[in-house]
């Protein structure tokens, strides 16, 4: 297949406008398709990000606006933590952005956190989750996948994103749509993520990769066989086309990309 698009920015401020036409491309296209917004996010640097995009003034066009109330947000991976808790991805975004949505003009998401039911098992919360996914992309047994419209992704400095880290078993996992982990080689250890054949299956995926700290590992999956099999390269690899990197000019510093 065809090669991610890359796209290189000079900092996060000039990447944010451009970021926000994407999603909201995305956004026009599955609200014409079928009335809603399926998306999921993961934590780090992004939530603040994708704030940043979303909550800047409209340019006043008419594609140029975040219909919050069509937007269905799910998690691409959580910590098993409490929703309160400094660790929680789901309070990472309601502090950077949803809390920050002025709901009276535009609407309000609907939010799909984790049940805090099930924090002391992992594989639990995971089946759980993967219900909760169900009763919206429809049966199991109807649909192989769940199609988000867009998923919203980290890269970290090993190369993992979600919770699927380099050279996990769970890479190896086509069943479930939603995994648990309890050795995650980054705290904490308990964490629920999607599966990569969910990942890759969605409509489109944006990774948001930023600053001089990214450049070694954009470099090894950009440049190597050995990048190509960390998850993030697994993604370039299974999704091709439908794949955007947003980058900064230092995470992308003397790496060769497409
Ligand atoms: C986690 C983080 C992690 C993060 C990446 C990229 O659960 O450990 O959410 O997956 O998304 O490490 O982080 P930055 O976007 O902050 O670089």
């Amino acid at each position: 297949g065809k090669p991610p698009n890359v796209y290189t920015f000079a900092g996060v401020a000039e990447l944010a406008p451009s970021l926000r036409a994407y999603v909201l491309s995305a956004q026009n296209a599955a609200i014409e398709r079928h009335g809603t917004f399926r998306v999921a996010v993961s934590g780090g640097s992004l939530p603040k990000t994708l704030a940043q995009a979303l909550l800047a003034k409209s340019d006043g066009s008419s594609g140029d606006v975040v219909d919050f109330s069509k937007w269905e947000i799910f998690f691409a991976d959580e910590r098993c933590v409490p929703l309160d808790h400094e660790d929680s991805n789901y309070k990472l975004l309601k502090d950077e952005l949803l809390d920050k949505i002025p709901k009276e003009e535009v609407g309000e998401p609907k939010v799909f956190p984790i049940d805090e039911q099930y924090l002391d098992d992992a594989q639990e919360m995971a089946d759980q989750y993967e219900k909760a996914l169900v009763s919206v992309f429809a049966a199991r047994d109807s649909v192989k996948l769940p199609l988000f419209d867009l998923l919203l992704l980290g890269c970290g400095p090993d190369g993992h994103t979600c919770s699927l880290f380099p050279e996990h078993p769970l890479l190896r996992e086509t069943d479930a749509w939603v995994l648990s982990i309890s050795d995650s080689p980054k705290p904490p250890p308990k964490r629920i993520t999607l599966s990569l054949p969910v990942v890759c299956h969605g409509a489109k995926i944006a990774f948001v990769a930023t600053g001089g700290g990214k450049k070694d590992i954009m470099k090894k999956i950009f440049e190597t066989e050995e990048g190509r099999a960390l998850p993030c390269g697994l993604v370039n690899e299974g999704a091709g086309e439908k794949v955007s990197w947003f980058t900064d000019a230092p995470a992308v510093e003397g790496v060769s990309v497409p």
